[in-house]
C-alpha cells in the first residue's frame, strides 16, 4: 500500500478511559481525514505500562480501544490499526534512540514534571519507563516516516522532541543523508482541546476525580444526558463563542465539531434561546453519534473480527517499521 499521500501516525494510550475529548479532538478527525493520508493508528499499550496497570484491565481495555477506533469508522482496508507491542520494533528503535538522545532533552518534557510532581516527585514512585516515554513515542512515530502526527496539543511537546531526534540522528549517523523523516504536529484548530463539564477550565479527562466531568466512550446514554444538562455554565444568559464563558464556550464546540456547522450558524441558530435548550441540543448530538459507534463496539468485542484485524494491521505495520529500523540500525554498525 503505498501512494504519494502524505503519512500520519497516531496512537492512543489503552488506559484512563477514552472520553468525548479524545473522540471528538482526535479520533473523529482521523476517520474524516482517512483518505487524504496514508494512515497508521496504533494503540500504545508500552506506553500504557509506564505507569501499573493490572493485567487483565490493560487487555480488556485494548481491545475496547482498538473497537471503539473501528466503530467510529476507521476502516482497517485504508488504515492500518495495530497494538504497539505486536511490533517489536518499537521497543528496538526505543532504545537505540534513548542512546542518541541526551537526558537533558527528556528533563525539559512538561509532562513528565506533571505525572511526576503528582508523585510527590518522589523518584522511588516513578518508573524509568515514565521518563523515557517521549522516546519510545519518537519511535513509534519515526519507524513509519510519519510526515504528520495528529495530536492535542498536549503532545506537541512530545512531536518536537521526535523531530530534534530525527534531525540528530540524520545529522549524526546518515552520512549526508536523511535516514529518518522529520515529522510536523497536526493540531486541530477546533475540538482539540475539549474541556470538563463540570469544571470547564480544565481539560476533559478521566482521571480528574470529579463527577460530571467526562463523558466515557462507553458510558450509558442516561448518565451521558444527565452529565450533559447538568454541565457548568454560568449566569449570563446570551449563548455565543466566548472563551471567558468556558463553560457556554465548550457546549458550543461541542456542537461544532457534531455539526459541522459554523460559529455563526449556531450562535444564530440559538439566539433568544436559554441554556436548558442548547444543553438538550448537545446531549441529543452527542448521543446520536455515540450510541450507534456504542452498539457496533459491543459486536466487535463479542466477535472475532477484531483479533483478525488487528494481527493483520500488526503484520503490514512490522514490515515498513523493521525496514526503517534496519535502515537505522545498519547506519549505526548495528548490522
Ligand atoms: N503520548 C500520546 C498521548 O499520551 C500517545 C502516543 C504514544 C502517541 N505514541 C504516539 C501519539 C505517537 C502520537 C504519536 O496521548
Amino acid at each position: 500500500m503505498t501512494t504519494n499521500r502524505p503519512k500520519t501516525f497516531s496512537g492512543v494510550k489503552p488506559s484512563g478511559g477514552l472520553h468525548l475529548g479524545n473522540y471528538l479532538g482526535a479520533i473523529k478527525r482521523w476517520v474524516d481525514d482517512q483518505d487524504r493520508y496514508d494512515n497508521v493508528f496504533c494503540i500504545v499499550d508500552l506506553h500504557a505500562i509506564t505507569v501499573p496497570q493490572e493485567s487483565a484491565a490493560l487487555r480488556q481495555q485494548t481491545r475496547e480501544v482498538a473497537a471503539f477506533y473501528l466503530a467510529a469508522g476507521l476502516d482497517p482496508s485504508r488504515t492500518t490499526v495495530f497494538v504497539q507491542s505486536h511490533v517489536s520494533a518499537h521497543a528496538e528503535l526505543g532504545w537505540i534512540l534513548n542512546c542518541v538522545t541526551p537526558m537533558g532533552w527528556l528533563e525539559r518534557m512538561t509532562q513528565f514534571k506533571d505525572k511526576a510532581a503528582k508523585e510527590g516527585d518522589n523518584r522511588e514512585r516513578i518508573s524509568a519507563g515514565l521518563f523515557d516515554y517521549p522516546i519510545l513515542m519518537a519511535a513509534d512515530i519515526l519507524l513509519y516516516d510519519a510526515n504528520f502526527v495528529p495530536v492535542g496539543d498536549d503532545q506537541k511537546q512530545h512531536v518536537e522532541l521526535t523531530r530534534d531526534i530525527a534531525e540528530r540522528v540524520n545529522r549524526l549517523h546518515g552520512g549526508g543523508r536523511d535516514i529518518l523523516v522529520v515529522p510536523q504536529p497536526l493540531i486541530a484548530d477546533t475540538g482539540a482541546r475539549i474541556m470538563g463539564l463540570a469544571d470547564p477550565t480544565r481539560k476533559m479527562s478521566k482521571s480528574e476525580d470529579m463527577p460530571g466531568q467526562a463523558i466515557g466512550i462507553f458510558d450509558d446514554p442516561g448518565d451521558i444526558r444527565r452529565a450533559i444538562m447538568r454541565a457548568t455554565t454560568d449566569s449570563d444568559r446570551t449563548i455565543a463563542f466566548d472563551p471567558n464563558r468556558p463553560g457556554v464556550n465548550n457546549l458550543l464546540t461541542i456542537y461544532q465539531v457534531l455539526s459541522g456547522r459554523s460559529r455563526d450558524a449556531l450562535e444564530g441558530q440559538f439566539a433568544g434561546k436559554g441554556y436548558g435548550d442548547l444543553k438538550k441540543e448537545v446531549a441529543t448530538a452527542v448521543l446520536d453519534t455515540l450510541v450507534p459507534i456504542q452498539e457496533r463496539c459491543k459486536a466487535l468485542l463479542a466477535g472475532p473480527d477484531l483479533d483478525e484485524i488487528l494481527r493483520d494491521g500488526a503484520d503490514r505495520a512490522r514490515q515498513v517499521a523493521n525496514r526503517t529500523l534496519d535502515r537505522v540500525a545498519t547506519a549505526m554498525g548495528l548490522r
